[in-house]
């Protein structure tokens, strides 16, 4: 096979480099096309743009394969948890007991936040989202604990192990402060000696003296479901940590990025359109098929929300895990809920729709994600702050890959500038 690219123009010829990853994708190598031709790429959305090599997770969407560090979601969903989980993606490989222990043991230490921090709580408003509140949160955890946020490279890769076990037990804290604090609810302490999740439902739902003890199902639905989000390689949110990371931000200011970048619609919030979507259809009477028609046309501005992804064009193998979750959870907690069968029948009839297969739009993770948070009780501007929480792991892995490469150029790229060309300034009193 051919290990170079001709591009030919204005009568001469330019060869680019082709290389292969451990997967058999091959790329061609254009970091010198602007030097050697001056042309740069165009590539809006970074459809076909490789921004980087890295070891991190493989996704194949065409045959709708995702592995963390080389083993499959499927076996991990089944065998693993979100901690171990976690370890693998930052780490790049399973724990021992050894090292799974102490990170576990760092990330139940550091479950606690500053009272100095805590008391910020109660000063948003009433019904602030969660979201801003916890990029705010996340990005000031740079101040609490400076010694892991100094912007010195060396210094803060060194400090690399304390600090994402701190970030990834510090945002579960955060997320149910701040779920409490936007409700005007008394703040709960985390509980010492309790697993991960288990401590994420005691501080959103417990009371004053009043314990909440949901039946394990739950706590399994949520720990799997947070192991389904741990990383995503290049999307919108990773992507966006990595270029701040790769200024040489440190890793606090970078995920507060990525929490920003996950709150659209079209990334991390669609797990709450697809609610809000199902919620309008039940309200209108429909069973779906009006509803699947609008986004056919377009003309309503409707997507079939929790459908389609950028990079899956068979079946996101997420949504495979989870759907089968979600019926046995809701049978187990005696949930009947009118989503979701409004939500079986739109799978079912964009499944079998000429539109949706031609343009290879299947359900993705968000499409039952929505469901079972709701039956968990998960309130719905929540639903963005849950996804952040899991794909911490995969935010501060991909921080470290980009901080850790020492020929790594700051994220710069060009642009095609089609705005006004050069005219004179005018003074204002002579302006139309
Ligand atoms: N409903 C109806 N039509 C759709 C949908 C949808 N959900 N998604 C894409 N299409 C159509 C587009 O209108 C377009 O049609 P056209 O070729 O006739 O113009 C075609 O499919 C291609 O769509 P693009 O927007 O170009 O696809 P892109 O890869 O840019 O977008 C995205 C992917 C954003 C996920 C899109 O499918 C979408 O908006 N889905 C709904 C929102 C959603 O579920 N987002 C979650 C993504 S997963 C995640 O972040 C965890």
């Amino acid at each position: 096979m051919s290990q170079e690219a001709t591009l030919s123009f204005d009568d001469k010829t330019y060869k680019f480099p082709i290389f292969e990853g451990t997967e058999k994708e091959r790329a061609i190598d254009f970091t010198k096309l602007r030097s050697e031709t001056g042309l740069i790429s165009y590539d809006e959305g970074f459809g076909n743009t490789g921004s980087c090599q890295s070891k991190i997770t493989f996704i194949d969407g065409e045959k709708g394969i995702l592995r963390y560090g080389g083993i499959s979601i499927e076996e991990l969903a089944e065998k693993s948890n979100f901690l171990e989980s976690s370890y693998l993606v930052m780490y790049g490989k399973l724990p021992t007991q050894t090292e799974l222990d102490l990170f576990s043991d760092r990330v139940a230490e550091n479950a606690s936040i500053d009272e100095r921090m805590r008391s910020m709580f109660s000063n948003y408003p009433s019904k602030s989202h969660p979201m801003a509140i916890l990029s705010s949160m996340m990005s000031s955890l740079a101040c609490y604990s400076p010694e892991l946020a100094t912007n010195d490279r060396a210094a803060d890769l060194e400090g690399f192990d304390e600090a994402a076990a701190y970030a990834i037990s510090k945002v579960r804290t955060i997320a149910a402060a701040a779920y409490r604090a936007s409700n005007g609810l008394p703040m709960i302490y985390p509980k010492p000696g309790v697993g991960y999740c288990d401590n994420f439902l005691h501080m959103m739902f417990s009371e004053p003296y009043n314990d909440f003890e949901p039946i394990p199902e739950v706590a399994k639905a949520l720990n799997l479901m947070l192991l389904l989000h741990a990383d995503h390689e290049q999307n919108c949110s990773t992507s966006t940590v990595r270029m701040v990371g790769s200024g040489g931000a440190n890793l606090f200011a970078s995920v507060s990025a990525g929490v920003g970048a996950l709150w659209g619609p079209s990334h991390g919030g669609a797990n709450m359109a697809v609610i809000q979507m199902l919620e309008e259809i039940h309200a209108s009477g429909d069973d779906g098929s009006k509803f699947i028609e609008d986004a056919k046309s377009g003309k309503s501005g409707k997507r079939l929300m929790g459908f389609g992804h950028r990079v899956y064009k068979n079946f996101d193998p997420r949504a495979k895990i989870i759907g089968s979750v979600c019926e046995d959870l809701l049978n187990k907690m005696g949930v009947s809920d009118p989503c979701l069968d409004i939500a079986r029948k739109l799978e079912q009839s964009a499944l079998a729709d000429d539109y949706f297969v031609q343009r290879k739009l299947y359900p993705n993770v968000d499409f039952y994600s929505g469901i079972v948070m709701r039956a968990i009780g998960i309130p719905l501007n929540m639903f963005t702050v849950m996804f952040a929480i899991g794909r911490m792991p995969g935010w501060l892995a991909n921080w470290k890959e980009v901080a850790s490469n020492p020929k790594g150029r700051i994220s710069r790229p060009r642009q095609v500038y089609q705005g006004a060309t050069q005219y004179a300034y005018t003074p204002i009193e002579e302006r139309a």
